[in-house]
């Protein structure tokens, strides 16, 4: 186990702090080589990290691209849409506008036309040669998900494009959309947010013993930052 991937905290506000500092550290050096950062978001618990630490940022938010690693097939009015919490809780307090945001376009009519809809807007943000995304925020859930992609479901084993969808979550919302386990693992850094104890099993299986079987665990070159309960169950740091 590498520990110098592995932070372990006392709080969500540290998380928060330290997560903020790395990102500024990771966009300031991707600055000087390309114009557009490219940063993409996922639900739950980070969504409230990323508000409480991104406004106090100093960053270039003229060439910030943010998008979404996964999102629900619902309206983005609705409760479950990761945009509309987003929107409210984050989006609106940076200087930003519509256009340093790629929407996931839930007003089409199926998961199907929508997963590919996403996938046109997300090339667009490709440069030659370039094609992997820069920064992704993960989250994980108690089951060992990350994005929307399920221990044991098929859509973890699709990687062709950049995005598949699912329309069986074990998790409701039952439709979704998300970047696929090849595009996840091509981004230049990823970076996991854990927090609560009922991750830590999971979270020594993955770190510790290297069970590579949850989906969490196939992602590569992985920096987790872990709560003191989500790390409770590991021995050896
Ligand atoms: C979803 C959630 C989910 C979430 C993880 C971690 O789409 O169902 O967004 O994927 O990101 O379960 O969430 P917590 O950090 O809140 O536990």
């Amino acid at each position: 186990m590498s520990s110098s991937n592995i932070n372990i905290l006392d709080d969500n506000k540290l998380i928060s702090e330290k997560v903020g500092y790395h990102l500024e550290e990771m966009i300031l050096q991707m600055m000087s080589t390309k114009e557009i950062i490219t940063i993409g978001l996922s639900g739950g618990s980070l969504i409230d990290i990323l508000a409480s630490i991104v406004p106090h940022l100093q960053l270039p938010w003229s060439r910030i691209r943010f998008f979404f690693v996964d999102e629900r097939f619902v309206p983005c009015t609705s409760d479950d849409s990761n945009y509309g919490s987003y929107q409210l809780k984050l989006f609106r307090q940076l200087p930003i506008s519509e256009r340093n945001i790629i929407k996931i376009d839930s007003t089409l009519t199926t998961v199907e036309e929508c997963a590919q809809d996403y996938q046109n807007k997300l090339e667009e943000l490709f440069i030659e040669p370039d094609k992997s995304f820069d920064i992704l925020l993960l989250g994980m859930g108690p089951d060992g998900h990350t994005a929307s992609l399920f221990p044991n479901h098929s859509a973890l084993n699709i990687n062709k494009g950049l995005v598949t969808f699912v329309k069986d979550s074990p998790k409701p919302p039952p439709e979704r959309i998300t970047l696929t386990l090849n595009t996840i693992n091509q981004a230049k850094y990823k970076i996991a947010v854990v927090t609560g104890e009922n991750k830590s099993t999971i979270v020594k299986e993955v770190l510790q013993d290297k069970n590579r079987t949850y989906p969490i665990g196939q992602v590569e070159n992985l920096v987790w930052y872990l709560d003191q309960a989500a790390a409770s169950k590991l021995e050896i740091i």
